[in-house]
C-alpha cells in the first residue's frame, strides 16, 4: 500500500473536512454549505464509505487530498505532507536506484547543484566568487539559492558524473552535456559559468541557467535545453522560494532576470519570480493564479523588455489578472536599482501603475499625439485594449480618460469599439468559412442521462430492460456514454451477481479511464434523490425516461441534420443533399414510433 492510501484508510474525511466546513448527516452522505462557492443552501456532499466529496452547486469534487489542496491553495506534495502527519504516516523517501528517468534526471540535477556549489568555494571559482562579491551576493542568498560554478573545463562535470554511476546518454538528457559534431561523444554544456540551478515549484532542481565568467563571451547566459523534467514555459523561476509569501501579500512581481529574483530576496521582496527574459506563457500564468490574482511587471526599459510586457499583459488581461507595470526609478533592471539603493526599489514599487496607464503612457506620447496619423493608430491600439476590459465601470473610466487625451468625444470613441466588434473574431484560419454550430446539448437532455444512469446503478438488474431498448450513441455527454456501456458490459459479465457495490468498484477501476471525479458525483447524487423507490417503480421511470431521452436525441439529430443541409444546398453538393434528407426521413419516422 503507498502513503496516499495509507493515510486515505487511517484518516477520517468527515472529521478532516469538518475542520473547515460544519457537516450534517444525511442518509449515507454527509452534507454541508461548500467553501468553494457561495450558497445558503448545503449541496456540499461527503462520501466517508468511498472517501471523496462533491459539490452539486459548483461541480467540483475530489478526494481528501484534492480538498486539502483547494482549502490550503497548496501543491500535492505539500498536502500529502499535511495529511501525513496528521495520519501518523512515515512519507518514505525515493530509492535512486528504482526510480524511473524522471527521477534519475532529478537525481542528476540535484547532484550536479551540490557539486557546483563546492566548486565555487574551491580553488578554481575563486575569479567567480570574486564576482559574486563585487555583486554583493550574500553567502545565505549563494546557500538558499545553491548558486555554484561550473569549472572552465570540456569534461570536468561528465567526469564526476560518471564516476557516480550516470550514463553519459543520462547526462545528456539532463540537459549538461552537447553532443560532439562528428557525433562521437559529448562535452560539458556549462564552462566557466557561474550557475543558477532552476527549481521547480515543488523546489527540485529540473535545469540550470549560466552567467558567463568571460569578459568577451558572446552568450551572455546559457540554458539548460528542454529535457523530459525542464520545460521552460512551464518553471518560474523563484517561485518555490516566492509561492509563500506570494499567498501572504497576495501578490507576485515578475521580473525578467534570475539574477534580479535573486537580489529582490535578498532586498526582502520575497514574493518575486523571474520570467528568465520572455513573455510569460499561459502556464506560467496559471501557476501564478494559484496564489493570487494580483500581479506587477517589472520588465526591462528596453524594447524587448516593453514588447514581452505587452504581450504578458494581453494574456493576463484574457486571465482576468489585476496587472500593475513597475518601472524602476534607476538603473535598467531591480538589481541595479536595489544595489543603488533598496529604498528607489520600495519607490519604484510603490509608483507601480495600472496596465492601461502603461499603454496610455507608452502609446500616447507628445509625439504621437501631434502627428493625426500616429494618433490615429494609438487611439486603435488603446481602444483595443479597453474594450478587453470585462469590468465596464473600469471600461468607462479609461474610455473617458482615452477621449480626453485625445480630445476627441466620448461617442466617436464608443461608435468605433462597437464597429471593432463587428468584425469577425480574430482566428488564425480567419479565412474558412466557419463550420455551423452544432446544436446545444440542452441542460435536461444532460439530466436525463444521469437520472438513467443513477437508476441503472441503483437497480443493475434493470440494465437488461434498458440494454434492449436504449443505444448507448443516444447518449449525448462522453463521460454518460463511457460508463453506460461498461455498464452493460459488466451486466453480461456478472449477471444475477451484480450489485451496487460490485458495479462501483467494477468502474472504479482505472484501467477503464473512466472520468473517477464524474462518477463519484454519479454515486453521491444516486444516494441523493432515488433513496427508498421500490424496483417497480423505478423500472416505470426507467422506461418513461428512455422514451423523453430518445425524442430529444432524435429531436437534437434532426436538427444538426437540418444545419448541414442548408450548408449543403448552398455549395451546391447534390449528393450530400441526398444522403441527408434520408436521414431527416429516418429520423422523423423514428420518432412518430416513439409517440
Ligand atoms: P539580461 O540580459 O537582462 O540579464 O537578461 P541580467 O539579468 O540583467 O543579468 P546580469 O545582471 O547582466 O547578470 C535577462 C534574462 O534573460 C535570459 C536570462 O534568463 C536572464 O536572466 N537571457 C539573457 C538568456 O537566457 N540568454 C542571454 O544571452 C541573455
Ligand atoms: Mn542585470
Amino acid at each position: 500500500m503507498d502513503n496516499v492510501e495509507e493515510i486515505k484508510q487511517k484518516l477520517d474525511i468527515i472529521s478532516v473536512i469538518m475542520e473547515y466546513v460544519p457537516l450534517k448527516k444525511a442518509g449515507v452522505n454527509w452534507k454541508g454549505c461548500c467553501p468553494f462557492h457561495n450558497e445558503k443552501t448545503p449541496s456540499f456532499m461527503v462520501n466517508p464509505d468511498r472517501q471523496f466529496w462533491h459539490c452539486f452547486g459548483c461541480n467540483e469534487g475530489g478526494d481528501i487530498f484534492t480538498f486539502i489542496q483547494k482549502m490550503e491553495n497548496i501543491e500535492f506534495a505539500e498536502a500529502l505532507k499535511i495529511l501525513a502527519q496528521k495520519a501518523g504516516v512515515q512519507l518514505e523517501r525515493f530509492d535512486p536506484r528504482v526510480s524511473n528517468i524522471k527521477n534519475r534526471l532529478i537525481d542528476i540535477c540535484d547532484i550536479t547543484s551540490a557539486y557546483w556549489q563546492k566548486c565555487l568555494h574551491s580553488d578554481c571559482g575563486k575569479n567567480a566568487l570574486e564576482y559574486v562579491n563585487n555583486r554583493k551576493i550574500l553567502p545565505e542568498t549563494l546557500q538558499t539559492f545553491k548558486i555554484g560554478y561550473a569549472v572552465d573545463s570540456w569534461d570536468d562535470l561528465s567526469k564526476f558524473l560518471s564516476d557516480r554511476g550516470f550514463t553519459e546518454t543520462e547526462i545528456f538528457q539532463a540537459g549538461l552535456t552537447v553532443k560532439k559534431e562528428n557525433g562521437r561523444g559529448y562535452y560539458d554544456r556549462f564552462r566557466d559559468r557561474l550557475m543558477f540551478p532552476i527549481q521547480n515549484v515543488h523546489g527540485n532542481v529540473v535545469g540550470f541557467t549560466g552567467r558567463t565568467m568571460k569578459k568577451d563571451e558572446a552568450a551572455k547566459y546559457v540554458n539548460t535545453p528542454e529535457s523530459p523534467i525542464y520545460h521552460k514555459g512551464e518553471i518560474l523561476y523563484a517561485l518555490d522560494k516566492a509561492k509563500q509569501a506570494i499567498r501572504r501579500q497576495n501578490y507576485a512581481i515578475v521580473v525578467e532576470g534570475n539574477m534580479d529574483a535573486v537580489t529582490c530576496h535578498e532586498a526582502g521582496s520575497k514574493n518575486v519570480v523571474a520570467c528568465s527574459g520572455t513573455a510569460l506563457s499561459v502556464d506560467q500564468i496559471n501557476m501564478i493564479k494559484r496564489y493570487t490574482e494580483n500581479i506587477a511587471l517589472c520588465f526591462d526599459q528596453d524594447s524587448a523588455g516593453q514588447i514581452a510586457a505587452e504581450r504578458t499583459i494581453d494574456l493576463l488581461f484574457a486571465a482576468e489578472m489585476n496587472i500593475k507595470v513597475v518601472k524602476v526609478i534607476f538603473g535598467k533592471d531591480p538589481d541595479e536599482c536595489i544595489k543603488k539603493d533598496p529604498a528607489l526599489w520600495s519607490a519604484s514599487l510603490k509608483q507601480a501603475k495600472l496596465a492601461m496607464q502603461f499603454y496610455f503612457d507608452r502609446y500616447l506620447t507628445d509625439e504621437a499625439l501631434a502627428d493625426i496619423n500616429k494618433k490615429k493608430k494609438s487611439a486603435e491600439k488603446i481602444m483595443s485594449e479597453i474594450s478587453k476590459l470585462k469590468n465596464k465601470i473600469e471600461h468607462e473610466h479609461w474610455l473617458k480618460k482615452l477621449a480626453s487625451k485625445l480630445d476627441i468625444s466620448e461617442n466617436i470613441l464608443r461608435e468605433g469599439i462597437r464597429k471593432n466588434n463587428q468584425l469577425p473574431a480574430k482566428t488564425a484560419n480567419q479565412n474558412k468559412p466557419l463550420p455551423p454550430a452544432k446544436p446545444e446539448i440542452s441542460s435536461k437532455e444532460k439530466l436525463h442521462g444521469q437520472r438513467i444512469l443513477t437508476i441503472l446503478f441503483n437497480f443493475p438488474q434493470l440494465i437488461a430492460y434498458s440494454q434492449d431498448y436504449l443505444n448507448g450513441e443516444v447518449f449525448a455527454e462522453p463521460e454518460h456514454r463511457d460508463i453506460y456501456k461498461n455498464l452493460i458490459i459488466l451486466y453480461n459479465k456478472f449477471k444475477d451477481d451484480l450489485n451496487k457495490n460490485v458495479l462501483i468498484d467494477e468502474l472504479s477501476k482505472k484501467e477503464l479511464g473512466l472520468n473517477q471525479s464524474y462518477l463519484n458525483s454519479l454515486i453521491i447524487y444516486i444516494d441523493k434523490i432515488y433513496e427508498g423507490f421500490d424496483a417497480e417503480t423505478l423500472r416505470l421511470e426507467l422506461g418513461a425516461l428512455i422514451k423523453t431521452f430518445k425524442i430529444n436525441f432524435l429531436h437534437r439529430k434532426m436538427k444538426e441534420a437540418n444545419q448541414l443541409l442548408a450548408t449543403a444546398e448552398k455549395s451546391n453538393d447534390r449528393e450530400l443533399e441526398q444522403t441527408l434528407l434520408k436521414q431527416i426521413q429516418y429520423f422523423s419516422e423514428q420518432l412518430s414510433d416513439l409517440k
